[in-house]
């Protein structure tokens, strides 16, 4: 088989067969495909795309290149939670301890953040001490002992995927839907799950703009898995603005505990709900959607969840005096109000922009090499549909350097937009894809 050949297929419009594109993937992945045919042939699939077997036999020949988890020596329904990502995205650190509180096994694999979105590690390396460099034995054990465990994606998951990635980077080829598809499914397939939730936002801060491509990009991956012989549903959720009030590592972590409290903010919670329903039908945990939303309750109410929050982050290395006393987490030096310059209702939040002050204020990665700043970030005081007068606060920076506030009040106040008329928030929940 030559590479050149296939190049030259895809360009014409045709199907590469099951068999072209396992050798692809294994040539590449080994290092006898050279990126500038790799390329190529990515750029060819932007313009000709890939039918559902295609995007179905990338996504294996992914999953099968490096190591695939083996959670079989867990008892139960293991089901796995994806957020296609997103700007104060917390639903994970909520979610989890929620449904692992009920009896559903959670081993999860998580990814740090780039850009404007955050990762959920990123978040949890606020606790002093905690790790996710957790060793397969360990992870294992922890949800067999706890029932929850969360570590990094080791280096040899889906190999193929991160190279490819990396090369799509830089050659203006990451938007395409069946390459997006494969590239999250050939992950969390080689994760090891039972069943997948997917969390698929829409709106400006996330990946997928339009609702639409966001309904396509759900409908390619619950095919996938569902080919794969995993149940796969996608929740399509709002990202017009960031979810909820907390933009940054600790300041998130301060708002997961109050959600795991009973006091999270409602667009939070909305989400929180409706992706925990999912899980708790797909584990057979509830037989329908109200038992399930009634048990999320139960457990947050009589503070289930917060105790397996607690348990979870002591047994990977954190400390658990934190949860109790969340001042003892990570906390900036400055803390200055982004004031309004006009009286109205608040009828937008650019979720990318505030994600990008974040970042400027060293919340996030600006490449690959960034450090953390833990304690900085943004907590949105005025959300849309609030109404606001001019001089009130909109939001309070969270900075150790001036200088950087005054980068990130910039971009923070550009990133709303005020309304004479009054404005109605969007519901958070779009649709369901099975
Ligand atoms: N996230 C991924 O893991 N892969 C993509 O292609 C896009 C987003």
């Amino acid at each position: 088989m030559r590479m050149y050949d296939l190049i030259l297929k895809k360009k014409q419009g045709k199907e590469l067969n099951t068999e072209e594109i396992n050798w692809m993937i294994k040539e590449f992945t080994e290092g006898r495909i050279p990126d500038y045919q790799m390329s190529a042939m990515t750029m060819a699939i932007c313009f000709q795309g890939m039918d559902k077997r295609e995007t179905f036999d990338l996504t294996m020949a992914m999953r099968d290149s490096g190591d695939v988890l083996d959670l079989s020596r867990i008892d139960g329904i293991k089901v796995d939670k994806h957020s296609t990502g997103g700007v104060g995205d917390k639903v994970s650190l909520v979610l989890t301890p929620i449904v692992a509180s009920l009896g559903v096994p959670v081993a999860k694999m998580s990814g740090r953040g780039l850009g404007h979105t955050g990762g959920t590690i990123d978040k949890l390396e606020s606790f002093s001490g905690f790790s996710t460099e957790i060793s397969e034995e360990k992870f294992i054990d922890s949800v067999n002992t706890i029932g929850i465990a969360i570590a990094g994606q080791t280096a040899n998951l889906a190999p193929a995927d991160k190279k490819l990635y990396a090369l799509r980077d830089v050659t203006a080829t990451v938007d395409q839907m069946s390459l997006i598809a494969s590239s999250i499914m050939s992950k969390k397939l080689a994760s090891g799950a039972d069943a997948i939730v997917l969390d698929v936002k829409t709106g400006n801060g996330a990946f997928m703009q339009k609702e639409e491509d966001a309904i396509a990009l759900a409908k390619a991956m619950v095919d996938i898995g569902n080919r794969a012989g995993k149940q796969t549903v996608a929740v399509i959720t709002d990202m017009d603005e960031p979810l909820g009030n907390a933009v940054g590592n600790a300041l998130e972590i301060k708002e997961v505990i109050d959600a795991l409290h009973g006091d999270g903010p409602e667009d939070l919670m909305e989400v929180v709900y409706a992706l925990g329903t999912q899980m708790l039908l797909l584990a057979k945990r509830a037989e329908d959607e109200e038992i399930a939303r009634n048990l999320i309750t139960e457990s947050i109410q009589e503070r289930k969840a917060l105790k397996k929050f607690a348990e979870f982050i002591e047994n990977q290395g954190g400390n658990r005096e934190e949860i109790l006393h969340p001042d003892m987490l990570p906390k900036a030096r400055y803390v200055i109000p982004v004031l309004a310059e006009e009286e109205g209702c608040i009828e937008r939040i650019l979720a990318q922009d505030i994600g990008i002050a974040c970042m400027t204020l060293g919340g996030g990665r600006e490449n690959k090499e960034s450090t953390i700043d833990h304690g900085v970030g943004i907590i949105l005081t005025k959300k849309i549909s609030d109404t606001v007068k001019k001089g009130e606060t909109l939001a309070l920076i969270h900075a150790n350097s001036k200088e950087k506030a005054v980068l990130a009040s910039g971009l923070v106040k550009n990133a709303y937009r005020i309304a004479k008329e009054p404005a109605k928030k969007a519901p958070m929940v779009k649709c369901i894809i099975r």
